[in-house]
């Protein structure tokens, strides 16, 4: 299943099909990188590098993780002018985290967005769990799902996002709006690490 989704993603990106490669980070992450003090983050399914590039330049380091090695190429592109030591990226799948030995954990700031959703249960679970081990406590963990929609296998409900965080971090502000790349429902979540 994992190898199909990857296969897939790694088609749509030779082919140039990627909606969500809009080369803007969401105003939810900005928002964030106000407010909080630069530390360390780690983006899971970092896609061409968009996020971690906003990351260095408001004074954060960053490790990006994705699966597809022509999305990572692009992020090395797009991340070339900034000193080497401040980001790593890795072409890894993300629910194997456990065999990332050389990622910077705990991090201060974990993003998925768009990625996880595409993870089916039992998977969830464990995934949930390394993202909580790899953030340091009082640590932030921003996701983006979209909801479940019939014509598709990704997708997480609100409610299963909940059953399959909070035994691991607090929630601390749910937001549903409109994918408009996709017409569908999706959701913000912010959580934290006590
Ligand atoms: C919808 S795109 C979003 C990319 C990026 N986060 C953005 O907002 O531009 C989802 C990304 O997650 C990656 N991805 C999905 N499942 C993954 C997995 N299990 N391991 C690593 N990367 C994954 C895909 O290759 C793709 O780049």
């Amino acid at each position: 299943m994992t190898e199909d989704r990857c296969k897939r993603f790694s088609q749509r990106y030779a082919d140039g099909d990627m909606p969500w490669d809009t080369g803007i980070t969401p105003p939810e992450i900005i928002d964030i990188l106000a407010e909080l003090s630069p530390g360390t983050a780690l983006d899971l399914g970092c896609g061409t590098g968009t996020v971690i590039r906003d990351l260095l330049e408001a004074g954060w380091g960053a490790d990006g993780v994705d699966y597809v090695d022509r999305a990572i190429s692009l992020a090395s592109e797009k991340l070339r002018s900034y000193p080497i030591h401040r980001y790593q990226l890795f072409c890894h799948d993300v629910t194997k985290l456990d065999a990332l030995t050389a990622l910077r954990a705990p991090y201060d700031l974990i993003i998925d967005i768009g990625c996880g959703h595409s993870i089916a249960a039992p998977a969830t679970a464990d995934y949930a769990r390394a993202i909580a081990e790899r953030l340091k406590s009082g640590g932030t963990f921003m996701l983006y799902a979209s909801h479940p929609r019939p014509d598709s296998t990704v997708g997480w409900a609100p409610r299963d996002v909940r059953a399959m965080f909070t035994p691991f971090l607090e929630l601390v502000w749910h937001q549903q709006g409109t994918d408009s790349a996709i017409g569908a429902a999706s959701s913000w979540y912010r959580m934290r690490k006590a």
